[in-house]
């Protein structure tokens, strides 16, 4: 493989899936805390309240990610941890440099104040308002140090699993009647671009999932309920940021903002950023719903019925633990779409790419063999190879993720990481996926990269 010179290899986290310490200094719930305290969300019941115990032990994590050789380190800052105990992230930023890593902090990883929540969350405008002065808080106290910033993350999966159905916090169900939360997420991108700007920040950038949305048959049907999926979960929180609109006139008159403050909304979502981010994981599949199908336990989150589409599991001979399919030409595949439908789409960042395998506890001499996960970085990093032969740019590559973690509504089952973390006592241990990324990178390096 060989990547441009100046090539961002790094690795990537968030606040809640790793740092535990769920009150420490004074930080209130966010709507994680809340969610996962409920019967029967998680699975096994577990929650991030320890986490992998990041928040004491950043300054071990901090080598296992250096010593890796990678340039960047993507983690996202807690919102309520961030107002009551900011020095945390003063430590682990003044960490990294020391180790000479790049920090790229995320604003928002899903984990919303509850109090925010109580007040209608993200379905209230004011919400975004309250991210933007979260923002400027956060680059006042670390803009000196810190120069590449992501606003959102994957605006699309809290507003389809929080907000539409109820797998994820803070479970509302809404159905389509979510729209108005995609809206007044990307109005807090653009109001966090802004705020970001003005406390001089280097390069701004946004981590929004893609993933290609294939028709299950060559039933017209099926390519009209794919098209609809395709702009609801892709097009829907890419086209305001890089076309200045919504895709189509059905959404538009959904996110439940009109006239002239739309106008004016867009104009502020749309303003230009440094690097677009994209996180990759799986393509997916959609038919028409067929009358009389069952379609609960299809895949594992379950769609309300009476809604348009219906997912249905992609044709692949690979999957990970996780059950995702592994189909690396798709990455290819929507790095192209997105260069095709952006004229001015920024340079990429692969802000997300990694696989949930089951693996086994260290054996007695200590290692992990994971080659299953070295199988699929190798053929993602290929795939993007492939963009990048295909005229796209990107910049950069992270491995989600750094450390086995919390897997959201799958609790600590799913082990994405590069470093393996014993449940019971927390022990890090290098993966034999670690030493292909490190000798990965170092090889970039050593042929001029
Ligand atoms: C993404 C999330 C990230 C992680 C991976 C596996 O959707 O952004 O936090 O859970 O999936």
């Amino acid at each position: 493989m060989r990547f441009p010179p100046g090539f961002r290899f790094g690795m990537a986290t968030s606040a809640y899936q790793i740092e535990g310490a769920f009150d420490v200094g004074g930080k209130a719930p966010s709507i994680w805390d809340t969610f996962t305290a409920l019967p029967g969300t998680v699975r096994h019941g577990e929650d991030g309240r320890v986490g992998i115990d990041h928040y004491h032990r950043y300054a071990e994590d901090v080598e296992h990610i250096a010593a890796a050789g990678v340039r960047d380190y993507r983690f996202s800052i807690s919102w309520t941890r961030a107002l009551a105990d900011p020095g945390f992230y003063d430590r682990l930023v003044d960490a990294l440099l020391a180790a000479g890593v790049r920090p790229v902090p995320t604003l928002y990883h899903w984990d919303l104040p509850q109090d925010l929540e109580d007040q209608g969350g993200w379905l209230n405008r004011d919400t975004a308002y309250r991210l933007a002065d979260y923002a400027g808080v956060v680059v006042r106290r670390l803009g000196d140090r810190v120069r590449d910033w992501i606003t959102m993350n994957e605006m699309n999966v809290q507003t389809l699993y929080g907000y539409a159905l109820t797998d994820h916090a803070p479970a509302r169900g809404l159905g389509l009647e979510a729209l108005p939360v995609a809206h007044h997420q990307l109005l807090a991108h653009g109001l966090a671009v802004q705020a970001l700007r003005a406390g001089d920040a280097g390069a701004v950038g946004i981590a929004n999932q893609h993933f290609p949305v294939y028709p299950a048959s060559d039933d017209p049907a099926d390519a009209f309920a794919a098209e609809l999926f395709r702009g609801l979960t892709n097009w829907t929180f890419s086209d305001p940021i890089l076309l200045g609109d919504y895709p189509d006139e059905m959404i538009r008159a959904g996110v439940g903002t009109s006239g002239a403050q739309l106008d004016r909304d867009l104009e502020l979502i749309a303003a230009p950023l440094d690097f677009y981010g994209v996180n990759f994981y799986e393509p997916t599949a959609i038919e028409a719903p067929r009358a009389g199908k069952d379609y609960s336990g299809v895949l594992e989150v379950d769609i309300p019925e009476g809604l348009p589409f219906s997912p249905v599991p992609v044709k692949s001979d690979e999957r990970t633990d996780f059950g995702w399919a592994i189909v690396p030409g798709a990455l290819t595949e929507i790095l192209v779409a997105l260069r095709d439908r952006y004229p001015g789409l920024p340079p990429v960042i692969v802000t997300e790419n990694g696989a949930s395998f089951h693996d086994a506890a260290p054996d007695p001499s200590g290692r992990v063999r994971d080659p299953r996960r070295i199988a699929y970085l190798d053929a993602h990093l290929r795939a993007v190879e492939a963009a990048i032969d295909s005229g796209v740019r990107v910049d950069g590559f992270y491995v989600w993720s750094a450390f086995d973690n919390f897997e959201w509504a799958a609790g600590y089952d799913e082990r994405f990481g590069l470093v393996h973390v014993d449940r019971e006592t927390l022990a890090r241990t290098r993966k034999d996926s670690w030493y292909w990324y490190r000798d990965l990178i170092a090889a970039h390096h050593n042929s001029g990269g």
